[in-house]
């Protein structure tokens, strides 16, 4: 069953490309408009919306991370992202206006569960994102839009994140079709690039032996630290989850504009730090930035592990490793840098003789709070 892989990790990661053409599979009509007439919430009511707030734990967390930045550059409505078992417990501020997101792979997570329980008492309106088809988060929400991964197995999501970020997207693209925020043929060109990354994931899998290699000289190492911005942030600590609960092992993730709020003090030499980078195109002030973040902790004897946009030639003499993936518009990045990371992980785990499809002390779906 697992398809002549050693590990149903490693088969999860190669199956990304597949998974993310079949969460858009049927989602897209004819003319390359976004048909999603599957998510029950009446038009009204979306556009009726002036707060969208996502609950989620753990990797579907990040996913929800992310989906900020699109939600509200997209449809300009207001997004808050919180940890499904922090939103409970603060008396959070919900009416029917609110569109709440609950993302979750195993649709039986706890904390989400009682998240969005607590939401509907609100009156508000709870649009699940989900993997498992009838499975309770789904069956107690108003609307359910299926991520297409197919199952997963081992307990670090992979294949799960990437489609849960798809339908993240395809969420905040419907709203702004549906609220008029964005124009048809804005919202079909970036369908187009949507489309696109399928082809752009199994690039980054085709090109991941140096990453393992890399893993491997790096897996006697206590920590590893992560940095980025923008939706590299999210990324940063979806990688540093990744070789949390696979490698045992001390990882952080940073918004690098925070370094020197405290965290660089931790930089010390031969520190491996591994950078997501913007890309060079478009928002060019990210890239800036990103890369004198580079040159910092570079200065101070980090080891750094660079990954950058293909053509990115500013960031190379500050990459003591470099990591290429395909251009992709910023929005989109995280679909193409999570992947070395997830490769990273496991690769470094399996190294330090861990089982990575079932790290310790760990569960599949938590179904407890
Ligand atoms: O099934 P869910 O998506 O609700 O699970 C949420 C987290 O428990 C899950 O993402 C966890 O963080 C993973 N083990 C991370 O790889």
């Amino acid at each position: 069953e697992k398809g002549g892989y050693p590990s149903f990790m490693l088969k999860e990661i190669a199956e990304q490309p597949r998974a993310v053409a079949d969460t858009l599979l049927g989602r897209i009509d004819g003319s390359g408009a976004l048909s999603l007439d599957e998510v029950r919430i009446p038009p009204e009511a979306l556009r009726e919306a002036d707060k969208v707030v996502i609950v989620a734990c753990g990797t579907a967390f990040h996913a929800g991370l992310i989906a900020k930045y699109a939600i509200e550059h997209w449809t300009r409505i207001p997004c808050e992202v919180e940890l499904a078992s922090e939103f409970r417990h603060r008396d959070p501020i919900l009416d029917p206006q609110t569109l709440v997101i609950a993302v979750s792979q195993s649709g039986e997570t706890m904390d989400t569960l009682m998240a969005l329980r607590h939401a509907r008492e609100q009156g508000a309106r709870v649009l699940a994102i989900c993997n498992t088809n009838g499975s309770t988060i789904p069956r107690e929400s108003d609307a359910v839009l299926y991520t297409h991964a197919g199952p997963e197995v081992a307990v670090a999501s992979t294949k799960a994140f990437l489609t849960q970020l798809v339908a993240c997207y395809l969420v905040a693209l419907y709203l702004a079709q549906v609220r008029g925020a964005k124009d048809a043929d804005e919202i079909r060109a970036v369908v187009r690039d949507l489309s696109a990354i399928s082809r752009s994931v199994e690039r980054v899998l085709e090109t991941m032996e140096p990453v393992r290699e890399l893993a491997r000289a790096l897996a006697h190492k206590d920590t590893v630290l992560f940095l980025g911005r923008h939706v590299g942030y999210p990324v940063a600590l979806e990688g540093a989850l990744k070789l949390k609960e696979l490698a045992y092992m001390h990882a952080e993730g940073f918004a690098a504009g925070e370094l020197k709020h405290g965290p660089i003090a931790l930089v010390e030499d031969d520190l491996p730090v591994v950078v997501v980078v913007p890309s060079p195109r478009g928002r060019s002030v990210l890239h800036d930035k990103m890369v004198s973040s580079i040159q910092e902790i570079r200065a101070r004897g980090a080891r750094t592990v660079v990954i950058a946009e293909e053509g990115d030639d500013e960031v190379v003499p500050y990459a003591d490793h470099l990591i290429l993936v395909p251009a992709v518009p910023t929005l989109l990045q995280p679909l193409v840098t999570t992947v070395p990371l997830q490769v990273f992980a496991c690769e470094l785990a399996t190294t330090r003789g861990n089982e990575v499809d079932q790290p310790r002390n760990l569960a599949k779906s938590v179904t407890v709070e």
